[in-house]
């Protein structure tokens, strides 16, 4: 393999250990609802219908343990298919489990490497693209592999880079929690953007800019939001929730979910999951190109020289770091982030109006 430019996970030890919402029946039919239009037809069942005919050659991008193109493979949706990733084990393992299946795998970093082989038909992007760097050059690199006919799908979480949600999602997910009986509720630990970088600096390294990246190489043919701002707050990480047999808790994961729906559609652009069938564009143009290239070189020099970090922290997140003893609350993180919004805001005002404003605010 070759030496990374980019980040890249130090171990694979998370990917398959942590508790996610999609564990529970109700989730997974309530996406499927959102993504396919049928709440028992997932989005491989989709696709398959899409495309009305099987592909020849996939290649899945960041594959982990291999359960996508099995699945492709099994159902008939694909003839064959090439796996890659950059953790040995995982790729052991899909190799393992693949047992007979026309089923390939290359070891590579997706920032740095030439993908292998040519002749798809399909790329596969699950929950892949939310951990790559150069997201420009892979998306790049990946519709010229496909060329015009080919298809790329994507189910991934495009939600805030490193999962910094902004205050207001926080409150509106802590306030659909506070709904929950005590029993059930989450205990909703904001992830920390120290702790995302201890634990994986490629985890939703550039989630924030999938979408716009796709777009600029690819035409989306079919693009669903799924929501996950109240959903995968309360539900991700909540044994309480996860733990229990679903019959019991069916109504209170109902509720969440309608509120879920409900938050999504009033701003469909600030979901965090998004499912995607798109086609490589035909028209590019060579300027923006470079301009791109060079885009992203410089964030990621400036980036790598501040020990991963892209942006300044969220309002919510410099109000739980400034806390010195146990974390806050997320009402009290809300509460203590909006003063510091505004006395951010007023600093950069004028004297004059800010004098004014203050007089307002202090009777
Ligand atoms: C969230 S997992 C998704 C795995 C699989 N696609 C699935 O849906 O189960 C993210 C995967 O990205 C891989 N990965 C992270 N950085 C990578 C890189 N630079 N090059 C290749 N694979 C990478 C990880 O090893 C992991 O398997």
């Amino acid at each position: 393999m070759r030496a990374s430019t980019g980040a890249v996970p130090p171990s694979s030890a998370p990917y398959y250990r942590d508790r996610y919402w999609n564990e529970l029946d109700a989730v997974n039919e309530h996406l499927q609802q959102r993504a396919t239009g049928e709440p028992l037809t997932d989005w491989i069942g989709h696709l398959a219908a899409w495309h009305g005919r099987p592909f020849a050659k996939a290649l899945v991008l960041n594959c982990g343990n291999g359960w996508v193109e099995r699945a492709l493979v099994d159902r008939g949706v694909v003839a064959e298919a090439v796996g890659v990733d950059i953790a040995p084990d995982l790729l052991a393992e899909a190799a393992a489990a693949a047992g007979a299946r026309p089923l390939r795998y290359q070891q590579l970093d997706v920032n740095a490497a030439a993908f292998p082989e040519t002749g798809y038909d399909l790329v596969v992007n699950h929950a892949a693209g939310h951990h790559i760097s150069h997201i420009d050059r892979v998306f790049r690199a990946l519709a010229a592999l496909l060329g015009p006919d080919g298809v790329f799908v994507s189910w991934d979480y495009v939600g805030p880079h490193r999962n910094q949600y902004p205050g207001d999602m926080w409150e509106a997910a802590h306030a659909v929690n506070l709904e929950l009986p005590d029993e059930l509720r989450s205990p909703m630990h904001y992830p920390l953007l120290e702790e995302m970088l201890r634990g994986d600096p490629t985890e939703a390294i550039h989630s924030e800019l999938v979408l716009d990246v796709m777009r600029r190489y690819f035409t989306i043919e079919h693009e669903r939001a799924l929501g996950g701002g109240i959903a995968y707050l309360v539900l991700t990480h909540n044994p309480a929730v996860l733990d229990r047999p679903q019959e019991e808790t069916a109504p209170w994961v109902a509720q969440v979910l309608a509120h879920d729906a409900a938050f999504t559609d009033a701003a469909p652009e600030r979901t965090l999951f998004a499912y995607v069938i798109a086609r490589p564009r035909p028209d590019l143009d060579l300027d923006l190109l470079d301009r791109w290239a060079e885009e992203e070189r410089d964030r990621e020099a400036k980036a790598a020289a501040d020990g991963g970090r892209y942006y300044p922290p969220t309002a919510v997140a410099d109000a739980i770091a400034g806390e010195r003893q146990r974390p806050l609350a997320p009402a009290e993180a809300c509460r203590r982030a909006g003063m510091s919004l505004g006395r951010a805001v007023l600093r950069r005002l004028p004297p004059g109006v800010r004098n004014g404003v203050l007089r307002v605010y202090r009777g």
